[in-house]
């Protein structure tokens, strides 16, 4: 939503001592954030030092930064370094005192144009190292010889210091830090910049309500948490969720877009607001920015996938359907429902375990009872063409006897450690319940973590030795147990069901930090482990939200050794550079109506963020879900990328064969359109894995002269090609659609668009979900068949579409779809045929 209003309003400010100059109330940076939920009063605020001014808007801080507050330029301290300059800036001292935290009094800040497109600008204190992000980056090859960008450091009188980057091609002024706030202390970082715009893309994990963000003073917290989608807080914001994306895309008025990422793994807040402008809160680490200037949202994405690294080329079957639910309890049950499935004809490439084919929820272990003869089955399913992926957790059951998954790991010493007792592991409370005990399966939470919840240990992925413990663990389990096709790492924010550890957690500094960013939690450390546990050689509260990414790598490793193939992952949390290794699901989301909608809006978002293998549980993970929408869900999420209908554990059965014979036969009939068009899918992944160009498509990428595109979000595209218009709503049985100006023509009948460049309204009965063929491009098809091992042994064929011109151009991968550098190279004249996977 705009902010119109602003240039309206007509407060006087008095000024707070002789220090302080004017401030211009248009630009208002809130000076104590932390008070959204509760009222403040002009004594707090003056008492920090900050500038009252009265608002008559929701949300608009009353408190706020006088304009001088921040750092100087030291005179003469610029020096030229290979790829840019440094300078030096010295805290200025004025009011406000933010916070407990000690003051970083002398700042280095280092500007780096690495390309002509990417520009890095970083502060850090210039004397003592302070965490980094080990998520290693790519830095372009090609120094910048003729940068998009111009840089030019702020030292006018009456502005504090700040950095301007302007796009020298337009003069648009992309960032301006010189607005006050500027803060370096210990455990409180924060810098806020202008926007050249209102259409501001990204960030995450959370539930957005519409891609394009709300500037209307919403504050987002970013740090990873076992969190589903739920409702808003205090100040209207959704909760944080699984991963973290400090990330975001700014389309510029005029189509140029750019965006930045802040290389920061602490615990942070973004407050987007209607200047526009941004304001970053971080409690640890430095201000590490990169800038991506585009000048196309495409060309965006395939700058910053290239600095994160491209995402992983997935298996050609892992684009098939997959069936999964929590609560298939015995193996009987699997059995049935994916019998039932294949005697409904549903194509369905791939069938999941959740964890509860474990033996008391313990990794590495099959339940013999419920589940025994399971790696028979699943050895005849997959040589029937179907592929199984496994759910492994993290963490790992401490009160087992003869558990050598413990035993070794403690032997390489694999474990978080506590903060308050060195040396000695930390231990939780999770999945995994203790040995000898009598389970009342109606037993309260309470008691189920209480009295059934053994102690786990949780390994730290970010030391080589665990790496390679978790590869052979892994390894072993495939060898002796289970083989399987994939994995699927869950719980991995870490997600602790005690706060903190069996001990809790101590008064320290880390779990008891001056600022707590705005997000779900009273503590830092609820859900998760205590922010002092000891970690990858620093403390937990650097390194949490890095916990997913650093699971994730050797995760791939290890299944790529185990199975000699490319396999799949997909992993709950995820951070920038997680593309490379995993895939990701929207989390646990509900079975209810909107969700439909926001998994547009996750898809769009995990694109940009460089994971395209992304989609929400079809049919919703939590709750009961109506025969309906699973129906209109099932039209979907045929079209997401990860293509998976999985249940929550107790739901009602939502797979297709769960349904009266309409729902299986309308699944049947979307899931066959989508194995036709898997070859286009295929290809726009190796797009992705080569170019780093997403995979779904915000139809602004590919229509950016179009502002009405800017805002569109319950449509998308596949690619270039192809565009997808789901019914989203209850009861609706058409669909409002924006059909871009372009050729376009109905996938169906092949009928051409009359209308384009406006609104048009569909009819769409239960059974009809619209596609639609753009023109000038090819898709490569292959007839549909149960599953891709069939399906790829049928014919291929060509869609051509023609534009007004009457031409058309597209481009067909094709591999054997799994192996690790191994392919098959076609090229036929006309039409051209991409290089291989590398
Ligand atoms: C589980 O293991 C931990 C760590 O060794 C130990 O402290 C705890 O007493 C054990 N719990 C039970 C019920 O055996
Ligand atoms: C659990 O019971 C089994 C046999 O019933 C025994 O071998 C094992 O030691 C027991 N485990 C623990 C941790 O008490
Ligand atoms: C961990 O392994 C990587 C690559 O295998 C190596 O570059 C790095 O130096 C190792 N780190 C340590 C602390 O040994
Ligand atoms: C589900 O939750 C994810 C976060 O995990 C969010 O990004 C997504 O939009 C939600 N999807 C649905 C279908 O609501
Ligand atoms: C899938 O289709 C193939 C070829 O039509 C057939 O041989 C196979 O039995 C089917 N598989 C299943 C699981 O239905």
């Amino acid at each position: 939503m705009d902010w119109p209003i602003l240039a309206l309003l007509t407060i006087v400010l008095t000024p707070l001592g002789t220090a302080q100059p004017r401030v211009d109330v248009t630009k208002r940076f809130d000076c104590y954030p932390e008070a959204f939920n509760r009222p403040l009063t002009e004594g707090d605020c003056t008492a920090r030092g900050c500038l009252w001014a009265e608002t008559h808007y929701p949300r608009e801080p009353k408190c706020i930064y006088g304009n001088n507050y921040g750092y100087a330029m030291v005179a003469g301290s610029r020096e030229e370094t290979s790829a840019g300059f440094r300078v030096r800036l010295n805290r200025n001292n004025l009011p406000p005192k933010y916070s407990s935290s000690p003051d970083v009094q002398e700042v280095t800040l280092d500007v780096e144009m690495l390309s002509d497109n990417v520009l890095r600008f970083k502060f850090y204190d210039a004397s003592t190292a302070r965490y980094e992000v080990p998520v290693p980056v790519n830095r372009p090859g090609t120094p910048a010889t003729n940068p998009a960008y111009a840089v030019e450091l702020v030292t006018e009188d009456g502005k504090p210091f700040g950095i301007r980057v302007t796009r020298t091609a337009t003069g648009t002024i992309l960032w301006d830090s010189s607005v006050g706030g500027f803060t370096f202390s210990d455990q409180f970082l924060q810098i806020s910049t202008l926007l050249p715009s209102r259409y501001v893309y990204g960030f995450g994990e959370h539930e957005h309500a519409t891609y394009r963000h709300s500037m209307d003073y919403r504050t987002w917290g970013m740090f990873s948490r076992d969190q589903p989608p739920g409702p808003p807080g205090d100040d209207g914001t959704p909760p944080n969720l699984y991963g973290v994306h400090p990330y975001h895309m700014c389309v510029e008025d005029d189509g140029n877009a750019h965006s930045v990422l802040l290389l920061n793994s602490n615990a942070m807040d973004v407050t987007l607001q209607p200047e526009p402008a941004l304001t970053y809160r971080t409690i640890g680490g430095v201000l590490d920015f990169y800038m991506f200037l585009g000048p196309s949202p495409e060309e965006v994405t395939q700058q910053y996938t290239q600095l994160i690294g491209r995402p992983f080329m997935p298996p050609y079957w892992s684009l098939g359907f997959q069936l999964c639910r929590y609560g298939y309890n015995s193996l009987d049950r699997m059995k049935q429902i994916y019998d039932e499935n294949r005697q409904h004809d549903i194509p369905q490439d791939i069938q999941y375990g959740d964890i509860d084919y474990m033996d008391r929820q313990i990794d590495f272990t099959i339940d013999q009872q419920n589940f025994p003869g399971m790696n028979d089955w699943v050895q005849s399913i997959r040589r029937d063409g179907t592929y199984y992926i496994t759910i492994l957790d993290p963490f790992i059951s401490a009160n087992e006897t003869d558990y050598l998954p413990y035993t070794r790991g403690t032997d390489m010493d694999v474990w978080i450690k506590d903060g308050d007792n060195p040396g000695q592991i930390m231990f939780g409370k999770v999945w995994p319940y203790l040995p000898n005990i009598t389970m009342d399966p109606n037993a309260p939470w309470e008691t189920v973590v209480g009295e059934y919840a053994a102690h786990t240990a949780f390994p730290d992925f970010l030391l080589n030795s665990t790496k390679q413990w978790w590869v052979d663990e892994i390894q072993k389990f495939y060898t002796e147990k289970l083989q399987f096709d994939g994995l699927w790492i869950d719980m991995n924010e870490p997600a602790n069901f005690i706060l903190g550890s069996v001990n809790g957690c101590s008064n320290n500094k880390w779990d008891q930090a001056p600022y707590k960013p705005r997000f779900w939690g009273a503590v830092l450390a609820d859900k998760t482990i205590c922010m002092n546990s000891q970690q990858g050689g620093t403390v937990h509260y650097n390194t949490h939200s890095l916990y997913g990414w650093s699971h994730s790598v050797p995760s791939q490793r290890a299944m790529r050794q185990a199975t000699g193939k490319r396999s799949v992952i997909i992993s709950r949390s995820t951070y920038p550079g997680s593309g490379v290794y995993t895939g990701h699901w929207l989390g646990d989301n509900t079975s209810k109506w909107p969700h439909l909608h926001t998994s547009i809006i996750g898809m769009f978002e995990f694109n940009l963020f460089g994971i395209p293998y992304v989609g929400a549980d079809i049919c919703g993970y939590f709750n009961d879900v109506t025969p309906d929408m699973c129906q209109r869900w099932m039209q979907l999420g045929a079209f997401y990328p990860f293509s998976r209908n999985h249940n929550g554990k107790g739901y009602r059965r939502q797979d297709p064969a769960a349904w009266d014979g309409q729902i299986a036969a309308a699944s049947r009939a979307v899931l066959l359109t989508r194995y036709r068009l898997l070859p286009y899918l295929y290809t726009l992944f190796h797009h992705a894995h080569t170019a780093g160009s997403t995979v779904v498509r915000p139809l602004m990428h590919e229509f950016i002269d179009d502002k009405l595109t800017w805002t569109v979000d319950r449509q998308f595209l596949w690619g270039p090609g192809l565009l997808i218009s789901p019914v989203l709503d209850e009861g609706a049985l058409d669909v409002t659609a924006y059909v871009p100006k372009a050729r376009w023509y109905d996938y169906y009948t092949g009928e051409e668009v009359a209308e384009t460049g406006r609104m048009v309204v569909w009819d769409c009965d239960m059974d009809c979900i619209p596609l639609h063929l753009r023109g000038g491009y090819v898709i490569p098809t292959q007839e549909p068949a149960n599953t891709t091992v069939f399906s790829r042994r049928n014919s291929l064929g060509l869609l051509v579409a023609l534009d007004a011109e009457g031409r058309a151009e597209g481009s067909l991968f094709w591999d054997d779809g799994e192996s690790i550098g191994e392919f098959i190279y076609l090229n036929q004249g006309g039409f051209s045929f991409e290089p291989p996977v590398a």
